[in-house]
């Protein structure tokens, strides 16, 4: 059996709405594969009951269909749905980076994205590369029409996952149709910031261009607790704060030294506003690896 570590990821980060995207050194799904005469998949793990086993309709069967790669999947969920961190990309990127090893296909990490991608859009019902891209390549990763392109970053994070689910279509649904410009031109320095705070590995030129005002502020109303949230971190250190993907996770950048108090600071901010929380203490790291 071929065992695959496939990382959460956080996209958007603030200004890079469906643009940016960072792979997390924890949690990860953990997917085994092995070769089989048609596809079958088994799920364990974090919230694995809400997972549809039938390949027709989960990402990782996609994934086997679009390879021509049928077996017997394993996926053990370190990446609960609905959470913001990407699960549904963790298994989708790791079960193509499976598959291509066990059938030989040859491809590289950067042609599985658009691959993994799809197996994706059957859950999410449209194709993001901004979650699959980080789950294979690893680091901060910037995902446009020109392809993907991956800075080597290394920024100590906090990310905060209340107990409250919030559908990736849900929190599309809210997204503002138009923006002012003085709000896109905001975000586009805070986008050309964070970008350039990932390449110099700076956590306060990454927090500050974790700023959005166009569509996090829509989709923070979809969280209860997120605004004494963002307060309660920032004020224990964090450089920046945003909602993580589609939310309901909140991710903070931060120094190291300040990571543990942050994590505490997050929890009790949504223990006061009646939400119970877990908070991954992480960093940018690797893309899947196969083990
Ligand atoms: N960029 C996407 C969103 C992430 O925020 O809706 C989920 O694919």
């Amino acid at each position: 059996m071929l065992t695959v570590r496939a990382p959460a990821t956080s996209a958007n980060l603030g200004s890079g709405f469906d643009v940016f995207g960072a792979a997390l050194e924890r949690p990860a799904d953990v997917v085994r594969v092995e070769r089989a005469e048609e596809t079958t998949i088994e799920m364990t793990g974090a919230g694995s009951e809400f997972i549809p086993e039938d390949p027709e309709k989960n990402t990782a069967g996609a994934v086997a269909e679009a390879l021509d790669a049928p077996a017997r999947i394993k996926i053990d969920k370190g990446v609960r749905p609905a959470s913001g961190l990407g699960s549904s990309a963790a298994s989708a990127a790791g079960a193509a980076l499976a598959l291509n090893e066990l059938y030989d296909r040859g491809l590289s990490r950067s042609e599985l994205v658009p691959v993994a991608a799809e197996g994706e859009a059957l859950v999410s019902g449209e194709a993001h590369e901004d979650n699959v891209a980080p789950a294979l390549l690893g680091g901060f990763t910037i995902a446009a029409d020109e392809g993907v392109t991956r800075v080597d970053a290394s920024i100590p994070l906090v990310v905060c996952l209340p107990d409250i689910v919030v559908s990736t279509r849900d929190a599309r649904r809210v997204v503002p149709d138009t923006a002012a410009v003085e709000d896109v031109v905001d975000t586009v320095g805070r986008a050309a910031r964070l970008t350039t705070g990932m390449h110099r590995n700076d956590p306060e030129m990454v927090g500050s261009g974790m700023e959005d005002r166009i569509v996090t502020p829509a989709r923070a109303e979809l969280i209860d607790g997120y605004d004494e949230v963002r307060e309660a971190a920032l004020a224990a250190g964090a450089t920046g704060v945003t909602v993580s993907g589609a939310g309901p996770g909140v991710i903070a950048a931060c120094y190291e030294s300040d990571r543990r108090e942050i994590a505490g600071a997050m929890l009790d901010a949504f223990d006061d506003a009646g939400v119970e929380s877990r908070a991954y203490q992480t960093r940018i790291g690797d893309g899947a690896t196969i083990h």
